[in-house]
């Protein structure tokens, strides 16, 4: 007679089961992403994103070190400059919000701070370089992140994370980074960012979306999964310390195959559609919120990412507080 292979001698108890788990979610491996707005005062709520409020640069400082006390170690800064212009100029200001939140952060608290480098939140036309005709330019565009990645560094930042999707924007930043004393500031690429219906939340608190058009000229098409692999390729050769995917559910086939060819660490973005929607579902009561976040992080840590960018980064930490 055949013996039945048991496989539930392993579930049955509960430390067993634990014991036995594959892939854990670490705190130390989250990211909680901040929007911080120079015109503002008071926090203002973000309406798609129940929970998230965008915060004044005096506020940064509260709310990081409320993030640290969860246990969260890292965040990762989005500006909304009080002006924007064609060419993003308040992004390369060295007492723009940016600058003068990461020169706080640095002094009154001990978190990792990356700042994302882009120009959509910065520009009048919201798109992520600078335009002519309608079109967006390469090269005249990378020149320009090369000035934005020079004041980050003045200000201090830990780790600079370009969002932009322009080819080459790994190689400029690396070589002006280097070529003025910021050899070891890492770089964290966001190298396969997927044109996605994901965003749109973050562009209500970002107030980034694009006036024309969009950014399908330069994020990635997602019928395909090869061209990430490319690109993820390119930004290694170029010199990105950890290479990222974005967005992250709608992607964990990305992530598992990013990490299988790769061996820098693996970053993947839980953006802010992601977030809404499991948000939307729990003020609905639809399903049940804390099993919700604890199986999508866990699903995206078990694709491979060895960090995950959240905004649940937070209220994950204290979800595991209250065990
Ligand atoms: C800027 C940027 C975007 C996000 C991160 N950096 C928006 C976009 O590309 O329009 C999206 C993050 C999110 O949805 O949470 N280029
Ligand atoms: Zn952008």
């Amino acid at each position: 007679m055949e013996l039945i292979t048991r496989m539930r001698r392993l579930r049955e108890n509960k430390i067993l089961r634990e014991m036995v788990s594959e892939s854990d979610v670490k705190l130390k491996s989250l990211i909680q992403p901040l929007f911080i707005d120079e015109s503002i005062d008071k926090r203002i709520r973000i309406e798609s994103m129940p929970g998230i409020d965008r915060i004044s640069i005096s506020e940064a400082v509260k709310e990081a070190e409320s993030i640290r006390k969860a246990g969260i170690s890292s965040i990762l800064l989005f500006g909304i400059p009080a002006h924007k212009d064609e060419l993003a100029g308040s992004a390369w200001n060295d007492e723009g919000v940016i600058q003068r939140s990461v020169k706080l952060l640095k002094k009154e608290t001990d978190m990792l701070i990356i700042s994302d480098l882009c120009m959509c939140e910065y520009t009048s036309h919201g798109h992520c370089g600078v335009i002519k005709n309608s079109a967006i330019l390469n090269d005249e565009t990378l020149a320009i992140y090369q000035k934005i990645a020079l004041s980050y560094a003045r200000s201090g930042v830990d780790m600079i994370a370009p969002s932009g999707m322009m080819d080459g924007q790994v190689k400029a930043i690396r070589e002006s980074l280097d070529d003025n004393g910021f050899k070891n500031i890492p770089i964290m690429a966001y190298s396969a960012k997927y044109e996605s219906s994901l965003y749109a939340p973050f562009r209500e608190a970002a107030e980034s979306a694009p006036a024309f058009g969009d950014r399908s000229g330069y994020q990635m098409n997602y019928h395909n999964a090869k061209e990430a692999l490319r690109e993820v390729e390119l930004d290694i050769k170029e010199g990105a310390d950890i290479v990222m995917v974005k967005p992250a559910l709608f992607y964990l086939d990305i992530i598992k195959m990013v990490k299988e060819r790769f061996n820098v660490p693996v970053a993947a973005y839980n953006v802010s559609g992601e977030y809404s929607l499991v948000k939307a579902a729990a003020i609905n009561g639809w399903i049940d919120e804390k099993r919700m976040i604890n199986e999508l992080l866990t699903s995206i840590k078990r694709a491979g990412a060895d960090l995950i960018i959240t905004y649940f980064a937070k209220q994950f930490a204290e979800m595991h507080i209250e065990q």
